[in-house]
């Protein structure tokens, strides 16, 4: 039997149990406590804490997101840290208002559709045990089958629609769970094991600013829920203006969708499905150069960013040439195993 030792979280003192074999953020997350996250596998240091009493082992956290010297000084990361006595932790609990998180759970999906929508990408959807409640733009982590191992896929589908999960997912060649299983045997009847929600890339209803929303590849995923949670809300009014960044049009993907969706919305979703090496008849570049030639200034807008981590770096630093501040960005990195390794932080400056 795996030992489970007491965890005490300040500075609300609250305490929990945590398995051995289980990290700090995942018992936090099951028990509500919200802790700061967003890679969940070590990489983006959004879930660093202190450890004020007792022993951890640290887990698989990347060099660069724990440094040496932060471990002697008390530091870790909670989702790779897992107890070894009765620990005390404090990190900063996460409290928005008009934002709510639900707890994490574990669920058994059956796989219900796989379909090819773009090059290299395809559509996953899973049916769920249980219905799971989750915020737009959270992710869940799948359990490889036959591997030791977890990785992270964002919902496409609204939380309107829990039953069922939607899930966009493209080939990492030589990846294990997209090119290895994914791409490879997973079948229509599958069962799969998973968790969730996870992540706080979410969309922020409080924020009432105009709305930039940029989306590398598969990126698009945790974004085509905001777009269509919002759009199908009644007590939501905002205006989006959606960059879609591909490099061919047959990368490109839920493009009728959102043509349509801008056409029976002309004045809420401004689509802009940028290409950066093919010529066509839609805005060319890459979606950093084609928000340049749309906007002067973004000052009194809010931006939600997500793709991978050098265009997400890249984004940012435009956003913030254009008058965005740090709290006016929200960003998720679709960081992988590679990035741990070469150190893929996100960017100093941002805090969401
Ligand atoms: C919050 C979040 C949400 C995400 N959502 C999505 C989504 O909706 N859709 C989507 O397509 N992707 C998403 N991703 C990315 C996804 O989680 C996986 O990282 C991606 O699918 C690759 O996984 P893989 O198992 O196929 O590849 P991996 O086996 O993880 O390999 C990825 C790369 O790392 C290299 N690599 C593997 N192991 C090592 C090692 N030890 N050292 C150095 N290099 C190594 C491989 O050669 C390969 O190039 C998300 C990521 C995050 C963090
Ligand atoms: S959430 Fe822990 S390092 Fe990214």
């Amino acid at each position: 039997m795996v030992t489970t030792h007491t965890v005490t979280v300040e500075p609300i003192g609250r305490q929990i149990a945590c398995r051995e074999d289980q990290n700090l953020l995942d018992a936090c997350l099951r028990n509500g406590i919200w802790m700061p996250h967003s890679c969940t596998h070590g990489t983006c240091a959004t879930c660093k804490a202190d450890l004020l009493d007792g022993d951890v082992d640290h887990g698989d956290a990347s060099a660069f997101a724990l440094m040496d010297f932060e471990r002697t000084e008390g530091k870790l990361l909670l989702c790779q840290a897992c107890p070894r006595s009765d620990v005390t932790i404090e990190g900063d609990i996460e409290a928005e208002e008009g934002l709510e998180f639900s707890p994490v759970r574990d669920f058994v999906g059956t796989v219900t559709e796989i379909s090819d929508i773009a090059r290299e990408t395809r559509l996953v959807r899973i049916g769920l045990d249980s219905p799971m409640e989750f915020s737009a733009g959270q992710y869940v982590s799948i359990t490889v089958p036959g591997q030791d191992c977890t990785r992270t896929y964002s919902m496409a589908n609204p939380p309107s629609q829990p039953e069922a999960i939607e899930l966009n997912i493209r080939r990492t060649p030589g990846g294990l769970a997209s090119d290895g299983w994914v791409f490879k045997n997973l079948a229509v009847g599958d069962q799969v094991e998973l968790s969730g929600p996870y992540g706080r890339f979410v969309f922020r209803p409080a924020r009432e600013e105009k709305v930039i929303m940029i989306a590398g590849g598969t990126g698009l995923a945790p974004i085509l829920s905001m777009i269509r949670h919002i759009l199908s809300d009644p007590s939501t009014t905002h205006e989006l203006h959606l960059f879609q960044g591909a490099r061919q049009e047959v990368d490109l993907y839920a493009v009728e969708e959102l043509r349509s969706l801008a056409a029976q919305h002309p004045d809420r979703l401004h689509y802009y499905p940028c290409l950066s090496d093919e010529e066509w008849d839609g805005p060319r570049g890459l979606v950093t150069e084609v928000l340049d030639e749309q906007f002067d200034r973004l000052r009194e807008h809010v931006a939600y960013v997500c793709g991978p981590p050098p265009m997400v770096q890249a984004a940012t630093k435009l956003l913030m040439r254009k008058r965005l501040f740090p709290r006016d960005i929200f960003h998720e990195d679709f960081f992988d195993e590679s990035d741990k390794n070469s150190g893929g932080l996100k960017s100093p400056l941002l805090k969401h």
